[in-house]
């Protein structure tokens, strides 16, 4: 397992204690199921304005890290008829970064690989529709829990998730259901936030996404609790090695990861061997 980019090194066993596997528990959800009714209900409160917000709070950064997780994904979206899930796609970003990209790796045979995206949040994969119908997208969106997908075994080659995985009311069971969907020799990819530690420059980023990002985001989405969430979650979300040895205990092979922007965002990957 390698940390890439330019501060490629293995992860010491060190780095990750072996903390149970959890999930989300947002504020006063007492289990599981609570928790995930709390998400969705969460999401759909701010679907109206989420991708103004997202843009605005990243500073746009959000698109290059989509687009730059759709390029790392370009050899299996070349394979001739690949098909390629976005879970907790929201308002679908990263499903059409993967269309663009699935378009510009065209396979030699065969066709375009297929993109699907899917969430439990209504009224984000509203919002997912009408940008791709108004932008002739041919990505397709359902309505779909991600611990207990609608698919047979096998059906994918690529699942990715940005920003989503670390909304699951229970991790185990999300790579568990990823590893079920996945294709002998498929992929996965989970863009997250991450939090660093040690530095000026996390410490800045710390500061913006814990002080700054909850009141903007709160007073512009009409939801505080939305993005007083945010911070929180990162927070308690495991720290990359240790994401990373959850994903090899579930069985996935060539467990790698790299950081983004000072450590602050991680995008997995692994591959189903
Ligand atoms: C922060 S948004 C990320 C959306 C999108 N992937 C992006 O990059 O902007 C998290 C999304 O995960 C979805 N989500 C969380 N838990 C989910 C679950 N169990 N099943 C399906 N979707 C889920 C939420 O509804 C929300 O739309």
């Amino acid at each position: 397992m390698t940390r890439q980019g330019t501060e490629s090194r293995p992860v010491a066993a060190e780095e990750s204690s072996s903390k149970p596997l959890t999930g989300t528990r947002p504020e006063g959800a007492r289990d599981q199921a609570e928790a995930g009714v709390r998400v969705r209900e969460m999401f759909g409160r701010i679907a109206p304005r989420y991708d103004f917000l997202n843009h605005l709070l990243s500073l746009s950064l959000d698109r290059t890290w989509r687009r730059r997780t759709a390029k790392r994904f370009a050899a299996i979206l070349s394979r001739p008829n690949a098909r390629v899930l976005d879970l907790c796609c929201g308002t679908g970003d990263l499903t059409f970064a993967l269309e663009r990209q699935a378009n510009d790796s065209k396979p030699a045979h065969g066709n375009v690989a297929k993109v699907w995206g899917s969430d439990f949040a209504l009224p984000m994969l509203t919002r997912a529709r009408e940008k791709a119908a108004s932008s002739r997208r041919r990505a397709l969106f359902l309505a779909s829990d991600a611990l207990s997908l609608p698919f047979a075994p096998e059906s994918f080659d690529l699942v990715t998730a940005a920003f989503g995985f670390r909304n699951l009311a229970n991790y185990e069971q999300g790579l568990t259901e990823i590893m079920r969907v996945l294709r002998k020799e498929g992929r996965i990819g989970i863009l997250e936030f991450s939090d660093p530690q040690h530095g000026f420059g996390p410490a800045a980023f710390r500061f913006y996404f814990r002080h700054i990002l909850p009141r903007v985001g709160g007073a512009i989405s009409g939801s505080r609790e939305a993005y007083a969430y945010l911070p929180g979650s990162v927070a308690k979300f495991p720290s990359p090695p240790q994401l990373s040895r959850w994903m090899e205990g579930v069985g996935f092979a060539d467990v790698r990861y790299e950081l983004w922007n000072f450590g602050s965002v991680a995008l997995h990957t692994a591959e189903k061997s």
